[in-house]
């Protein structure tokens, strides 16, 4: 049976080939063959509810973009700090069940990686596993991150080892309109890519132009780490 899990291009005549065809501005997209591989044979979905001691915890996130949310649960081997299972469940799109699908096998194959090493996989590790994915459903993929850096934490509070929780907090950026790096890195996540960009969706720095160097820094910041 072909390999699915592993990274190949999206070629020329799989890209001019688009899967949908957005009926209003008919902008095409464009589905790899390891994307649909992944989204019709989604691997380490759970089905039923867990079992008593089949995990050790268990992370969930909501997308602000679109409302979806995503389940993570991890079994970990104490002694070699190893994720053994991943499980997890999604009310996202077709883009989020085959990123997270990704995901899922790139934490656990080979006997699973050790905490700190899963921690380090980017979207950008994903996307290439997959083969890539529309610009507009990067952030699709982002879920699975977010919800499993959430259950590798509640491990740690779980387990006494505090000092390795990440604190992921929000900071202020517009103080007038009380907006955050995180509502920043969300709306480059829907698509924002420049300050005028960005400020059709939030009017950050719009009454406070002292901010928006910091702004502009952000916006580079996350571009790079989503879209590379
Ligand atoms: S998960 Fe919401 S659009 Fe993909």
């Amino acid at each position: 049976m072909e390999d699915t899990t592993t990274a190949k291009p999206i070629s020329t005549s799989d890209m001019q080939q688009a899967d949908v065809v957005n009926p209003h501005t008919k902008q095409k997209w464009a589905y790899s063959p390891i994307v649909k591989e992944h989204f019709f044979h989604p691997k380490n979905l759970l089905l039923e509810e867990p079992t008593e001691g089949q995990f050790d915890s268990r992370g969930t996130v909501g997308s602000p973009a679109c409302g979806d949310v995503m389940d993570i649960w991890i079994k970990v081997d104490p002694s070699e700090d190893r994720v053994i299972d991943l499980k997890w469940k999604t009310f996202g799109c077709g883009s989020a069940i085959a990123a997270t699908s990704m995901f899922s096998v790139m934490v656990t194959e080979n006997g699973g990686l050790k905490i700190d090493d899963a921690l380090k996989i980017k979207p950008q590790d994903i996307m290439e596993r997959l083969g890539g994915l529309p610009n507009r459903k990067i952030h699709c993929s982002v879920l699975a991150d977010k919800a499993f850096r959430k259950a590798v934490n509640n491990y740690f509070h779980a387990t006494g080892q505090h000092t390795r929780v990440e604190v992921d907090g929000a900071r202020v950026i517009d103080s007038r309109m009380n907006i955050t790096d995180k509502d920043i890195e969300e709306a480059v996540l829907e698509g924002a890519r420049n300050l005028e960009e960005v400020q059709k969706k939030l009017k950050v720095g719009v009454g406070d132009p002292e901010s928006i160097p910091e702004i502009e820094q952000l916006i580079r910041f996350y571009s790079e780490k989503y879209y590379g």
